[in-house]
C-alpha cells in the first residue's frame, strides 16, 4: 500500500515567503497604480560585480570551445574555488583544509540535506524566531524540535540551557530574522556545551561578510574547540549578490567525528550520490568575488546596504521604535508599533504605504508583536520607504 511522507501535512500550507509573495500579488493586482517597495524576502538587488561578470563571460566562452570544454565536475566542488574560499577564511585566522570545504548552490539547500546524515531520533534545538527552514525541514522528517527563546530580555541570543537536552544545534549568526550578532564568549558557551554532550552545531554563517566589528566572530571556527562539534553553512548570495546565480558551501571539519566516524565522509558519500555539483560558469564566478579584486567590489555593494540599513535605523529612531539589527547585519527587526501584532503591521503598513516587509511571527511564536525589514533594496526605495513609514506613523 502506497504511503506519503506524513510530516508533511504538519506543515504549514505554505513555506513563509511564498505566503508573503501570494499576498503581495493579491495587492498589486487590486492597486496597480501603488508603487509597491519590497523589504521583505532578503533578496539582493546590486548587481553582480564586474570581475565576476567577466569571469562567468570568460568560462562560458571556455565551455564553447572543443579545447577547454568542460562535463561533470568534481561533486564537492573545484579545487580552485574550495582552495580561494580556504584562503578567505586563513585571511581570517581560520585555517581550513581544502576537502573540509563542500561547495553548492547555496546554504538553503545544504542546510536541509544535511539531516541525510542524522537519524530521525536525534533532538533539536532550534532558537525562536528563526529562518524557517531550520524548523520546516526537521518537522518534514518528524524529529522532535524543542525551541530556545530568543527574546527582547536576551537580546535575541538566547544561551545553553542545562535543562535542554539537545543532539542538533541550530545557531545563526549574524542572525536572521533578528540581526543580532553573537560575541566570542557567548558562542564559546555554545561551542563547550555541544562538546560536552556530543551534540553537533548547525551554525549558518550566511550574513558574516556584514559584521564590521572586529571583535565579533564571524565564523564558528574562529572559536576553540569548535572543529569537533560543528558545521558552518555559509553562501555567496548575500556576500557577492549570487541569490539568482547560485553558490554556497559548507564547512565539515576533519575533526568533527561521531561514533567512530567523519562526518565530512558521510556528507562526502551524500554529495556524491545525490549532487552533481555547481556549475563550472558559477564556480568560476564565486572565484573571481573572493579574488582581491573581486572582495574590493563586493565591499562596494556591502557598503552600499549598510548604509541602507542606517537610513531604516534613522528612521526607526525618529519614530522611537525599538530594533535590532542593522549594524553587523542587512536585517532590522523591530517592535510593531502601538502593541500591533506582526501580521496585522504587515498588512497596515503595505495597504496604507505600499512597503512590504516580513512578519515576526512568519518566524516563530516569539517573533509575534515584531517585523523585519531588510536593507537589501535600492536607495531611492529605502529612503521613499522610510519616507512613507514617517508619514503612517508619525
Ligand atoms: C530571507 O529573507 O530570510 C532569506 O532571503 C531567505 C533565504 O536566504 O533563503
Amino acid at each position: 500500500m502506497f504511503h506519503l511522507n506524513e510530516n508533511y501535512l504538519t506543515l504549514s500550507e505554505s513555506y513563509l515567503f511564498s505566503e508573503i509573495a501570494h499576498r503581495v500579488s493579491a495587492h498589486a493586482q487590486a492597486h496597480p497604480q501603488q508603487k509597491l517597495i519590497r523589504m521583505g524576502i532578503g533578496d539582493v538587488t546590486r548587481p553582480l560585480c564586474p570581475c565576476v561578470v567577466s569571469a562567468l563571460q570568460s568560462a562560458a566562452a571556455e565551455q564553447g570551445s572543443a579545447a577547454t570544454f568542460r562535463g561533470y565536475g568534481p561533486e564537492q566542488g573545484y579545487d580552485f574555488l574550495r582552495e580561494r574560499i580556504r584562503a578567505y577564511y586563513a585571511a581570517r585566522g581560520v585555517l581550513l583544509e581544502a576537502d573540509e570545504i563542500f561547495v553548492s548552490d547555496g546554504a538553503k539547500s545544504d542546510l536541509g540535506n544535511i539531516l541525510d546524515l542524522f537519524s530521525r531520533e536525534n533532538r533539536v534545538l532550534i532558537p525562536d524566531p528563526v529562518y524557517p527552514v531550520y524548523v520546516d525541514t526537521n518537522r518534514m522528517e518528524g524529529r522532535p524540535i524543542v525551541f530556545a527563546d530568543a527574546t527582547e530580555e536576551n537580546g535575541f541570543l538566547p544561551l545553553p540551557d542545562e535543562t535542554l537536552e539537545a543532539d542538533l544545534i541550530y545557531l545563526c549568526s549574524p542572525n536572521n530574522p533578528t540581526g543580532a550578532v553573537y560575541d566570542r564568549a557567548q558562542l564559546q558557551q555554545w561551542v563547550d556545551y555541544a562538546n560536552e554532550r556530543g551534540a553537533v552545531i548547525l551554525f549558518d554563517a550566511a550574513y558574516e561578510a556584514f559584521v564590521v566589528d572586529p571583535a565579533l566572530p564571524r565564523s564558528i571556527f574562529e572559536l576553540p574547540g569548535a572543529e569537533t562539534c560543528a558545521i558552518e553553512f555559509c553562501s555567496f548570495s548575500k556576500t557577492a549578490g549570487f541569490t539568482g546565480t547560485r553558490c554556497g558551501y559548507t564547512v565539515v571539519p576533519h575533526a568533527l567525528v561521531r561514533q567512530g566516524v567523519q562526518l565530512g565522509r558521510l556528507w562526502l558519500r551524500r554529495q556524491t550520490t545525490k549532487f552533481n555539483g555547481v556549475s563550472y560558469l558559477v564556480q568560476r564566478g564565486a572565484e573571481a568575488a573572493l579574488s582581491d579584486e573581486g572582495l574590493r567590489q563586493i565591499q562596494e555593494n556591502l557598503s552600499y546596504y549598510r548604509a541602507n540599513a542606517a537610513v531604516i535605523t534613522c528612521a526607526l529612531d525618529t519614530l522611537g521604535i525599538r530594533y535590532t539589527g542593522g549594524k553587523n547585519s542587512p536585517y532590522v527587526w523591530l517592535r510593531c508599533p502601538d502593541g500591533m501584532r506582526s501580521w496585522d503591521f504587515f498588512d497596515l503598513l503595505l495597504q496604507q504605504a505600499g512597503v512590504v516587509g516580513t512578519p515576526g511571527a512568519g518566524f516563530g511564536a516569539n517573533g509575534e508583536g515584531h517585523f523585519r525589514l531588510t536593507a537589501f533594496s535600492t536607495r531611492e526605495a529605502t529612503e521613499e520607504a522610510m519616507q512613507r513609514l514617517k508619514t503612517l506613523l508619525g
